[in-house]
């Protein structure tokens, strides 16, 4: 017998748009804090994997935004759209540093690809997205709803498309209960595993897939990780791969038709200067397909960014092999991929220690659940 999640973070769309607390304009003295941190870390001259949070070290307004954003993301309804950074006065690169500083506040950055890259550029650079070694992010494509590989995703935005690319999410808490209330046969086939690809992204010693469930509960805690694609992947790319039965591929049209549903899918228009924060435990996110504009200073532009963060709950034992390490207050999840150097690992044991949480996730060096 599988029980609704009863938590504060299911919401509908009508709940979202009757409370726009979601959206916080950032106050002027929290600017300034930022500003001044921007400034303090530009005068340091160090590189990305140099720094540390005391290298910014954000006055009281800004680390009080970024503590109400911890608290919205984690016991609210699982994210938050902090608005009016002056990423155009900035520039790319500052724009970049400030958004590296403000992730270092709140977490552990994970590695988001192949390339081991830290914080992802996303736009259109003619990726693929239905594709054995497809992304979402490299594309201009309409995205399924899906969770990314973190405990947290940020997006700053620092320049929108001429039409379309707007964001859509959709609480996983609600679509669960939901999909519990009309088809309980089919939930219960989403807390079984399902192999997912890893895209053609993995680190040497990583087999090419895992698995994992969509549904899953840790210590009674809820989450969910829905990422189709690369379901879809996996069937397409490993013959050895077991094939979807009836049941599961019905259980995942049923959640994919749920999210999609508009009294369930909100749709956020994202700004320059925003910085979109989503739980992917218990939101997932999407887009529409977008046109860019002709100029390539102009082009559609998202830095992105993926968090371990010390607030958020134990993952369900079933996302070991995903997340590589599922307790409470450890780094885990990203996509290692290839280019992690010596450097890099010094910097996540850093950080991993500025934030208090465990470091074991390349500790054998092998996917098997810990
Ligand atoms: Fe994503």
């Amino acid at each position: 017998m599988i029980d609704p999640v009863h938590a504060p973070r299911g919401w509908t769309r009508a709940d979202i748009e009757a409370d726009p607390s979601w959206a916080v304009a950032v106050p002027p003295e929290a600017l300034a804090d930022f500003e001044a941190g921007l400034a303090r870390a530009q005068a340091s001259g160090r590189g990305p994997f140099a720094l540390s949070r005391s290298d910014f070290a954000f006055g009281p307004a800004a680390r009080r935004v970024l503590a109400d954003a911890v608290e919205a993301t984690q016991s609210g309804r699982g994210f938050v759209l902090l608005r009016g950074f002056p990423v155009e006065r900035w520039g790319v690169e500052a724009s970049r540093l400030l958004f590296w500083g403000l992730g270092l506040h709140l977490g552990v950055p994970r590695p988001q690809g192949r390339a081991s890259q830290f914080m992802s550029d996303v736009r259109d650079a003619g990726g693929v997205y239905r594709s054995t070694a497809g992304r979402g992010y490299n594309t201009r494509s309409a995205l399924d709803f899906h969770a990314d590989g973190s405990d947290l995703v940020g997006l700053m935005c620092l320049q929108t498309a001429r039409a379309g690319g707007e964001s859509l999410i959709a609480s996983s808490v609600a679509a669960h209960n939901t999909m519990l209330a009309e088809r309980p046969d089919l939930v219960r086939e989403l807390y079984g595993l399902f192999t997912f690809s890893r895209q053609g992204e993995q680190a040497a010693e990583e087999p090419p897939y895992y698995t994992a469930s969509v549904f899953g509960r840790k210590d009674g805690v809820f989450a969910c990780r829905h990422i189709r694609n690369h379901v879809q992947s996996a069937q397409t790319s490993f013959p050895e791969v077991p094939r979807l039965s009836s049941a599961q591929r019905e259980a995942l049209d049923l959640l994919d038709a749920i999210l999609a549903r508009p009294s369930h899918c909100f749709r956020m228009h994202l700004a320059r200067g925003d910085v979109q924060l989503v739980n992917n435990h218990t939101v997932l996110h999407s887009r529409t397909d977008y046109e860019d504009f002709d100029e390539p200073q102009r082009k559609r532009h998202l830095l992105r960014l993926w968090l371990s963060l010390a607030e958020a709950p134990a993952l369900p034992d079933a996302w070991a092999q995903a997340y590589k390490d599922t307790a409470a207050r450890a780094v885990r999840g990203g996509f290692r991929g290839q280019q992690i150097t010596p450097e890099i690992e010094a910097f996540e044991h850093r950080l991993a220690a500025e934030h208090g949480l465990a470091m074991r996730i390349y500790a054998d060096r092998e996917d098997a659940p810990a």
